[in-house]
């Protein structure tokens, strides 16, 4: 048992002629789950356009998992009923826009994963933290969230009444403009300090970090990710999960 014919990861081998024991992967060769044939499954888009479609459908599961991941990734900054006040938001990050608009609710599903997995502004991409079928669930839950905040009496089954969300907050204790769009409280700090330019926010403390090898950003973002940090040494970079 002590002297097994085995590789110990990271430790060499007489057995190769250069000497690795981990592998590279063997040219023109293709791994399991490597495919990635369905190009809108990975990238969400279909001829560099974004759709309106999920790849599979939307099940129960799905849209639980989409909330579940989303009340893990995306509330810090677009809260949990998605109008963009999130505690970040509210701490002074760059407010990340309510799904609830108009311009948001005439988004393509697919511009949600697009988000996801390439990052939009000042908002840092989701790629690393969510596998492709969780960010389609995410964009999925999303849709529901808005279709929450516009129900129609015609939407449920006969008999069935669609109750006023201010209602609802009440009955739960919470302000009745609790689903409405928020304002930002007056302890709220502001994004930028005054008088701050881009140039002068150190570049390790710009959200995202400049950096070179940045992923591409969406083409419709074109705000400039100014993000600094407010108090001496307490950098607003959002946390790498
Ligand atoms: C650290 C804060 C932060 C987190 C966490 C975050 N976002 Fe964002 N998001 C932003 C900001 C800020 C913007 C606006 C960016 C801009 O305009 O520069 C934004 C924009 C967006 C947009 C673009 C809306 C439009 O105008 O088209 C989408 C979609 C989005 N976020 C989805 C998500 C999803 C889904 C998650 C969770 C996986 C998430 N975000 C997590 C900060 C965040």
């Amino acid at each position: 048992m002590h002297n097994q014919p085995k590789f110990i990861p990271q430790r060499g081998t007489d057995f190769f002629a250069d000497g690795r024991s981990a592998r590279p992967q063997v040219e023109h060769t293709v791994a399991r789950g490597q495919l990635r044939e369905d190009q809108y499954f990975y990238t969400g888009l279909v001829d560099g356009k974004e759709q309106d479609a999920l790849p599979f459908p939307a099940t129960i599961q799905v849209l639980e998992r989409g909330q579940e991941r989303f009340n893990v990734y995306c509330t810090p900054c677009h809260s949990r009923v998605g109008n963009g006040d999130g505690m970040i938001v509210q701490r002074g990050y760059k407010p990340a826009g309510n799904f609830h608009d108009a311009k948001r609710l005439a988004q393509p599903l697919s511009h949600y994963f697009y988000v996801m997995s390439n990052g939009y502004g000042a908002m840092p991409d989701y790629s690393a933290q969510l596998p492709p079928a969780d960010r389609w669930a995410v964009a999925a839950y999303i849709r529901a969230l808005q279709l929450s905040q516009n129900g129609k009496q015609g939407d449920v089954a006969a008999g069935g009444k669609v109750e006023n969300l201010s209602d609802i907050a009440e009955q739960e204790g919470l302000p009745a403009s609790y689903a409405g769009p928020w304002e930002l409280p007056g302890t709220a700090v502001s994004a930028k300090p005054t008088g701050a330019t881009v140039e002068s926010v150190p570049e390790e403390n710009q959200n995202p970090p400049a950096s070179k090898n940045r992923p591409p950003i969406h083409p419709e973002a074109t705000a400039p990710a100014t993000a600094a940090p407010t108090t001496g040494g307490t950098s607003t970079k959002p946390a790498s999960h």
